[in-house]
């Protein structure tokens, strides 16, 4: 685990490598002077050979030399306007070249920025994270112990306790599904939750039958996994406000009987990443203590097509009593978030948001890099918005378009379960909306972002914990902390 800490001056500390910043056109930033001017003339000739003029991205390293009490000193490139996304960014690439190096000393907090510790703690952290527990040899070797953040005051602790909170993330979507039947997953809720003071509340499926989660149960059927409706209830003295999380937690989606291609299914044991993130805000904002009332809601199930399956044409009762035609079971997280957000609306909260792998529609529309985020009107819009870019998260905003309202109404029931070949983004979120009540609700599709295709910067190949860090901020925005 690292440790990060606020540490001396750079002139006064030591370690095994120190990480300075430089912008563009070989312009100091803070420690970097300091560093040249201790080892000479030779260095900067030595940076300058090597092209590292400082731009944002580029690295090099030369050695301590014996001057200073660095065994190494990095140098990183920070171009020339420098915003907090650039410092996380570059505080991750640092991380990762700085692996085998036990301590770590830094001054990339000390740009000019709000929050500058916070961004440093969060990249480092994450540029150190890495999915291995189903390796047999350690291929990723060592890894840094220690961060200091010379001279600063603060930690960055803010920063490492969200790192901490989406690398949870990563660990439950990257977790393969037989791993984590909805069982284990409700189980690392009561584990990871309790002991911070979130009330948590598991219903197998007699409760499920008995509090009439039709959509849960619908999709629950053809699985030998019984399903899971996790509810858990944060609430700090002095909250501020009252917010409720919904997570589609499907922890496989073969499709049901509408069974995906083989190629379609690789993938599908992220389709519980939006249950994933809402796990993990609670956990990091119990562990921050943030004064806001938070409940999560998170239905947990397989979709398999096993012999009770549900059949295209079925019809069930969701919780808030609407009635639903299931044409297509590969739609089934609408469904299952149909009782989550019923259940979220009957606990009356000022905000409601889901967080779902919802659609690839919505990867069509948006590339695999920005949710899609649909909501109930434009302050709660603007507020998700202001959220996601505080964070550094990527969404756009989608329209809940009225006219398309009809693509799901069904000959047999209130509505079905899918709209036409168009716009199947919309058509899924207008859906939600007749389950989200009357108040202020969003909706985050993270079919996109929820996995990486690569490893760059602080972001790793797989589940990225996409959603973590705007429900975080989200909570801090209502706390009055941002
Ligand atoms: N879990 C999928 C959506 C998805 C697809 C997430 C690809 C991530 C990557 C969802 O349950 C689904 O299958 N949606 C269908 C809906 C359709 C049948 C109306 C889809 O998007 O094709
Ligand atoms: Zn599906
Ligand atoms: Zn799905």
């Amino acid at each position: 685990m690292l440790e990060i800490t606020a540490g001396p001056s750079v002139e006064n500390g030591e370690g095994d490598l120190l990480v300075v910043p430089v912008m563009e056109e070989l312009t100091w930033g803070p420690g970097a002077a300091w560093v040249i001017g201790q080892l000479g003339d030779w260095a900067e000739g030595y940076l300058s050979g090597q092209d590292f003029t400082g731009k944002r991205g580029q690295m090099a390293s030369v050695p301590g030399a014996g001057s200073i009490p660095y065994r190494q000193v990095l140098f990183v490139g920070l171009g020339s306007e420098v915003d907090t996304e650039d410092l996380r960014r570059a505080a991750a690439k640092a991380a990762r070249s700085a692996k085998p190096h036990a301590t770590v000393v830094t001054t990339l907090h000390a740009v000019d920025l709000d929050g500058a510790e916070d961004a440093v703690a969060f990249g480092f952290s994450l540029g150190q994270y890495r999915y291995d527990k189903y390796f047999t040899s350690d291929e990723g070797g060592a890894s840094t112990e220690r961060l200091v953040l010379a001279g600063a005051e603060d930690a960055g602790t803010r920063g490492a306790t969200v790192a901490a909170a989406v690398g949870k993330a990563r660990d439950l979507v990257n977790e393969p599904a037989a791993g984590k039947s909805p069982t284990r997953l409700a189980q690392w809720a009561v584990d990871e939750l309790e002991s911070r003071g979130v009330e948590v509340t598991v219903w197998g499926p007699d409760e499920i039958a008995a509090e009439r989660l039709g959509g849960l149960a619908s999709v629950a059927a053809g699985s030998h996994e019984p399903a899971r409706l996790v509810r858990m209830h944060y609430r700090p003295e002095g909250a501020r406000a009252k917010l409720a999380f919904v997570g589609k937690g499907i922890v496989f989606d073969s499709g049901g009987l509408s069974l995906k291609p083989p190629a379609g299914m690789e993938e599908m044991k992220s389709d519980m990443s939006g249950a994933a993130a809402v796990f993990a805000a609670m956990w990091a904002i119990a562990e921050l203590g943030l004064p806001v009332e938070v409940i999560g809601i998170t239905p947990l199930t397989e979709n398999m097509p096993g012999g009770g399956a549900s059949r295209p044409g079925d019809v069930f009762t969701a919780r808030n009593g609407k009635t639903v035609e299931v044409l297509n079971t590969d739609a089934e997280g609408r469904l299952v978030l149909a009782d989550g957000l019923s259940l979220a609306v009957e606990a009356e909260p000022d905000l409601i948001v889901d967080v779902a792998t919802l659609t690839g529609a919505c990867m069509v529309a948006l590339g695999k890099k920005v949710a899609g985020l649909f909501a109930s009107d434009d302050d709660v819009a603007d507020s998700l918005a202001g959220a996601a870019a505080a964070a550094g998260e990527s969404v756009w905003r989608m329209p809940l378009e009225k006219e398309y309202r009809s693509m799901l109404d069904s000959v047999v029931a209130d509505m079905k379960n899918i709209g036409n070949r168009w716009g199947g983004a919309i058509t899924a979120a207008l859906f939600l909306k007749e389950f989200a009540g009357d108040g202020p609700w969003a909706h985050l599709d993270i079919a996109g972002p929820a996995r990486a295709e690569k490893t760059e910067h602080y972001i790793s190949k797989g589940g990225t914990g996409f959603g973590v860090r705007t429900l975080v901020a989200l909570a801090e925005a209502h706390a009055g902390q941002s």
